[in-house]
């Protein structure tokens, strides 16, 4: 049976990865639309300890460890099913997180991430990544109008780290230019959606 088409959304906090990824899943037939943790209970449980304002003392091996047991629940639990399926499947963030926030940013080293997440999700990378660039000014800016979002442990961190994330990502994309296509998320919200629709639409063309 033909396997369905894994597509990850990645970028800085407040690029704007949730508000396209909803609207090119409306477009699209046969998609399941999935975020880590997804509801998926075990993997809710150990997100539940990463973002625990209270674990102060997380040591950053031990954080990455558990996106990535996290991240293969999900996969085994949601995704792999749905592709199995030949369904479209839009992750909102997934392994290039972990790498640029936790590899880069946090100092873990890109390679060493790398490792732990190929262990967690064996040969299931995504074809296709979209990664929102954005200036991180711009995207805690526009975090911060949104008033009714929780602010989590990771949103605390200051404006440096998330500059360090951004070249982080800039930094998996030169390493996978053939999974990775960078869109500029500076623009409004119909710009970027036609940019990320006409090159998901592309992707499933040349499947
Ligand atoms: N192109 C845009 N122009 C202006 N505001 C936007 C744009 N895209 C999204 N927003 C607003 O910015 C805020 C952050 O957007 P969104 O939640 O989609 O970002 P995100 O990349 O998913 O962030 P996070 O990594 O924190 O989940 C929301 O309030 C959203 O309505
Ligand atoms: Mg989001």
């Amino acid at each position: 049976m033909k396997s369905g088409t894994f597509i990850t959304f990645e970028g800085p906090d407040g690029a704007g990865k949730t508000t396209i990824i909803r609207l090119v899943a409306k477009q699209l037939k046969n998609v399941l639309l999935t975020r880590e943790p997804g509801g998926i209970e075990i993997a809710e449980q150990i997100r539940r300890v990463i973002l625990d304002r209270d674990n102060t003392a997380m040591d950053p091996r031990t954080e990455a460890l558990l996106y990535a047991a996290a991240r293969r629940q999900h996969l085994i639990e949601r995704v792999k099913p749905a592709l199995d399926e030949g369904r479209i499947v839009l992750c909102d963030r997934f392994v290039d997180s972990s790498l640029a926030y936790q590899g880069y940013a946090r100092n873990l080293g890109i390679d060493e991430v790398y490792m732990i997440n190929q262990f967690a999700i064996e040969q299931m990378m995504p074809e296709l990544t979209i990664y929102f660039d954005i200036e991180p000014e711009l995207g805690l800016k526009r975090i911060n109008k949104n008033k009714g979002r929780e602010i989590n442990r990771l949103d605390l961190e200051d404006l440096e780290f998330h500059r360090r994330v951004r070249e982080g990502y800039h930094i998996l994309l030169e390493r996978f230019p053939n999974r990775m296509v960078k869109i500029d998320a500076s623009g409004t919200v119909e710009e970027i959606l036609q940019k990320t629709l006409q090159i998901v639409v592309n992707k499933l063309a040349t499947n």
